[in-house]
C-alpha cells in the first residue's frame, strides 16, 4: 500500500498535489511519502513479531537519503551498510552504532578501523582473508570486532542475474562447503569475536522457496559448527523480499515471509537479524517527470520524451526493469508509446510499446516504485543535474536532497596549468 493516489483527478503524494512540487522544485524529482515509509517499516516489524527480539537493519543502499534514514531510525531500525560513507550516514541519521551491520566484499582496512572506532555492532565478513585482516586491525586498536561469516549457500534466487548473490559463481560470501572450516579458524583469532553467520541470496525475490532452501542449509551448518564447540548467537538472514512493480505482481507478503522464517528457524536459539531494503522503500517513492515532447516513431508508435533519464533512474537500462508510468492528470484516454529520456543512448529507454495514459508535451507523469535503488543510483551522465529528492508528510513537503547542478560539478573540476 502506498500514498500516491488520484484526488479530484490529480495525482497526489499524501495530501500534496504533484503539480505543486513540479512548479516549485521543477522536474525530474523523486518524491517520497513519509506515511508509506512508516507503514512499510511497521508491517515488516509486525511480520516478525513471533520472533524473539529480531534485529532489523535497513539496507541503506536502497535509499540512503538522510531524512529517510531518520524516519527509519525513529522506527527502531538499524542499518546494513557497505561503505564508510553509508556508515557515516547511518550515524548522522541517529542510528545507534550497535545497530549497524557492515557488509560487503571489499571493506578496506581504513573502513574497518573507522567502523571499529565507531563501535558498530557487527561485521559481516565475506572471506577468510577479510576476517584475518579485521582481526589484526582490531587487535592493533585494542578492540574486539564482532563478526558473522557470510556464507554463499549456492541456491538460485530466481531473480535477475545482476541482482543474484547466492550462487556459487557470485562473488559474495564463502563457499558453503568451506564455511565451517573458515568459521573455526577465524573463531580462534584474537581481536575477532565470531558470533554467527550471515547470508543474502539476492534481491527482488518473488518466491519464498529459494530463501527457505537457503535458510534450511544454514540450520544444518549451525548444528555442525556448534557440534565442533564454537558459539553462534546471531544469524543474519539478509534482505531480498520482492515488491510489486506491476499491478498484477503478487510477491510474498512480509507476513508470509515472517511465518516461513519462524517455522524454519525454530530451535536455532539465536538472535535473528534482517536487512530489508526494497520492501521498505520501493513503493514509498516515485519519480516525477515532465514530458518534453512527443515525437513520431518510425512505425506507428510515438516516442514520449520525458525530462527524466537513465542517469536519474537506472533500473530499466540496467536490469530491463519495469516501472509503471502514469499521467499526473490522466484524461482517461490511452496511448501506446515508447517512453524515453533525453540521454544519447538507446539504453535510455524506460519502456517500449507501453500501453499507458495519454500524455502530451508539458504534461507531468510519474514512474512508480522508485523509492528503492532510484535516486541512490543516479549519476550526472551527459552533464545532467543530480536529481533532487522531496519528502511529503501529509499536506507539507520539504526538499531533502537538493538538485546538484552541472555548474557545481564543473566547479569541482580543474585544468592543470601545464595543459596551457
Ligand atoms: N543485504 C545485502 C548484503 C545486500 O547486498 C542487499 C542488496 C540487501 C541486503 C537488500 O536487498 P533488498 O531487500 O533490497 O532486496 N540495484 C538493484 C538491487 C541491488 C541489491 C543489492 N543488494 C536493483 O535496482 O534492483
Amino acid at each position: 500500500m502506498d500514498h500516491f493516489t488520484l484526488k479530484d483527478g490529480i495525482m497526489h503524494a499524501e495530501d500534496v498535489p504533484l503539480p505543486l512540487i513540479a512548479a516549485q522544485v521543477e522536474t525530474p524529482v523523486y518524491v517520497y511519502s513519509r506515511a508509506t515509509f512508516i507503514r512499510h517499516a511497521q508491517v515488516f516489524k509486525d511480520a516478525l513479531s513471533a520472533l524473539d527480539n529480531p534485529h532489523i537493519a535497513f539496507a541503506i543502499k536502497a535509499n540512503p537519503n538522510l531524512a529517510i534514514l531518520r524516519i527509519l531510525a525513529r522506527e527502531g531500525y538499524g542499518a546494513d551498510v557497505v561503505s564508510a560513507g553509508e556508515l557515516d550516514r547511518a550515524l548522522a541519521a541517529g542510528m545507534r552504532p550497535e545497530d549497524i551491520v557492515f557488509s560487503g566484499v571489499g571493506k578496506t582496512p581504513e573502513e574497518m578501523a573507522h567502523a571499529l572506532e565507531k563501535d558498530i555492532g557487527q561485521f559481516n565478513v565475506e572471506s577468510e582473508e577479510e576476517g584475518r585482516e579485521l582481526a589484526i586491525v582490531a587487535e592493533v586498536m585494542g578492540k574486539t570486532a564482532h563478526a558473522a561469516l557470510r556464507i554463499n549457500p549456492d541456491v538460485d534466487a530466481g531473480t535477475h542475474e545482476k541482482i543474484s548473490t547466492g550462487k556459487a559463481e557470485n562473488k559474495f560470501g564463502v563457499p558453503f562447503g568451506r564455511a565451517k572450516g573458515i568459521y573455526m579458524r577465524l573463531n580462534g583469532l584474537s581481536g575477532l569475536k565470531m558470533r554467527g553467520l550471515a547470508l543474502h541470496i539476492g534481491s527482488q525475490l518473488t518466491s519464498l522457496d529459494p530463501l527457505e532452501a537457503a535458510f534450511t542449509k544454514v540450520g544444518g551448518l549451525i548444528d555442525s559448527i556448534r557440534s565442533s564447540g564454537a558459539e553462534l548467537t546471531h544469524i543474519d538472514l539478509g534482505g531480498g523480499l520482492g515488491v510489486a512493480y506491476r499491478a498484477e505482481d503478487d510477491p510474498p507478503s512480509p507476513a508470509a515471509y515472517g511465518a516461513m522464517v519462524a517455522r524454519v528457524t525454530k530451535g536455532w536459539n539465536v538472535r535473528l537479524m534482517f536487512e530489508p531494503g526494497r520492501v521498505i522503500a520501493g513503493n514509498a517513492g516515485i519519480l516525477l517527470t515532465r514530458v518534453i515532447r512527443v515525437k513520431p516513431g518510425g512505425g506507428n508508435v510515438p516516442f514520449v520524451v520525458v525530462d527524466a533519464a537513465m542517469n536519474d533512474l537506472a533500473r530499466p537500462a540496467m536490469y530491463d526493469a519495469y516501472h509503471d508510468f502514469s499521467a499526473v492528470e490522466p484524461s482517461g484516454k490511452r496511448m501506446t508509446a515508447h517512453i524515453v529520456g533525453p540521454v544519447c543512448e538507446t539504453g535510455d529507454t524506460f519502456a517500449m510499446h507501453r500501453d499507458t495514459d495519454h500524455v502530451a508535451a508539458n504534461d507531468l507523469a510519474i514512474f512508480r516504485t522508485a523509492g528503492a535503488y532510484g535516486a541512490t543510483m543516479a549519476s550526472t551522465y551527459n552533464s545532467r543535474s543530480l536529481v533532487p529528492e522531496v519528502l511529503v508528510d501529509g499536506a507539507r513537503y520539504a526538499v531533502v536532497a537538493e538538485r546538484i547542478k552541472p555548474a557545481a560539478i564543473l566547479a569541482a573540476e580543474h585544468v592543470p596549468d601545464w595543459l596551457d
